[in-house]
């Protein structure tokens, strides 16, 4: 695997790979990788000649700077990972190569912008346009790969590249999950035993209100599926939502597509997790 921390020299190698007219897959992430990350590229490499990973931890889309100082590094075991899956291509700059310390950012994302995850992470979303924007246009792929995991993402980021027609088409990826159905994530390093018994309520809950979804009962899911969450311990609920799956409006019983989303504090850690109920085919 070729790994650049420049632009300059990933771009040079990407104009090699330009004059052979190969087509290129990317998966930006912020490192920690697990398989989830690895399900991307595995996808992305049927989709694709060349893929490339980037490993950059935003530093704009943390709103909690305590959250950005404790986000996990494990460069060493990503780049392990990376190999055994015959990532291409890995570019893992420095803060100082994406930002020069001076830009101003802001895009008018609508109502996505502080719905759900946005009203509880103020902000977060500019930061993550900011810098899928500079990875688009340092890497310029044709396909790029994101996680259903981070559903609202995919929407943002669609939405970002429709209003700056950004030529790039985006895949959603599915969900890659443990065996006891925690979904898979960076931060679950920072559960501890107990917390990851407790975490499971969310994963269970998901799934009990997509085995019991009828659409007239959406208010009354979504009330049992806070009760659920609520009853277990060491969990503080942020959100439950049945939404409609392009606008994360809180769904009725005429939208077609449907997810519901969750997110909760476990001990110390904040998880999301969503599924899909009505996937308006
Ligand atoms: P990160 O959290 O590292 O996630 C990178 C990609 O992996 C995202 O598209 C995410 O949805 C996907 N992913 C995470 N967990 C997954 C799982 N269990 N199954 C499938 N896919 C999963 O999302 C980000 O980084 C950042 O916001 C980024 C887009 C890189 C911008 O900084």
């Amino acid at each position: 695997m070729k790994i650049f921390t420049t632009k300059k020299d990933l771009q040079q190698h990407l104009l090699q790979s330009g004059a052979l007219n190969k087509t290129i897959g990317f998966v930006p992430t912020m490192g920690a990788l697990h398989q989830g990350h690895l399900s991307l590229i595995e996808l992305a490499q049927q989709y694709s000649d060349e893929i490339v990973c980037s490993i950059f931890v935003n530093p704009s889309q943390f709103n909690d700077p305590a959250d950005l100082e404790k986000y996990p590094r494990t460069i060493a075991a990503d780049i392990n990972l990376l190999e055994q899956v015959n990532c291409d291509v890995l570019f893992n700059p420095p803060v100082s190569e994406i930002y020069d310390g001076n830009e101003h950012w802001h895009l008018n994302l609508g109502e996505l912008e502080n719905l759900l995850e946005g009203k509880f992470r103020p902000g977060h979303y500019q930061g993550v346009t900011q810098v899928v924007y500079k990875l688009f246009n340092i890497v310029k792929p044709d396909t790029a790969f994101f996680g259903q995991k981070d559903y609202q993402q995919f929407l943002v980021i669609s939405k970002m590249v429709e209003l700056l027609n950004m030529p790039v088409k985006l895949v959603m990826c599915p969900i890659k999950r443990d065996s006891d159905g925690l979904a898979m994530s960076s931060r679950n390093i920072h559960l501890t035993q107990t917390d990851r018994q407790h975490a499971l309520v969310l994963s269970k809950t998901l799934n009990w209100v997509k085995d019991n979804f009828e659409k007239g009962n959406i208010s009354r899911l979504k009330k049992e599926a806070e009760l659920m969450i609520s009853a277990e311990p060491d969990v503080e609920l942020d959100y439950f939502e049945i939404a409609n799956g392009d606008t994360l409006h809180p769904a009725d019983d005429t939208s077609i597509k449907t997810v519901a989303l969750v997110a909760a504090k476990v001990g110390a850690t904040r998880l999301i997790d969503n599924v899909m109920l009505a996937d308006g085919r």
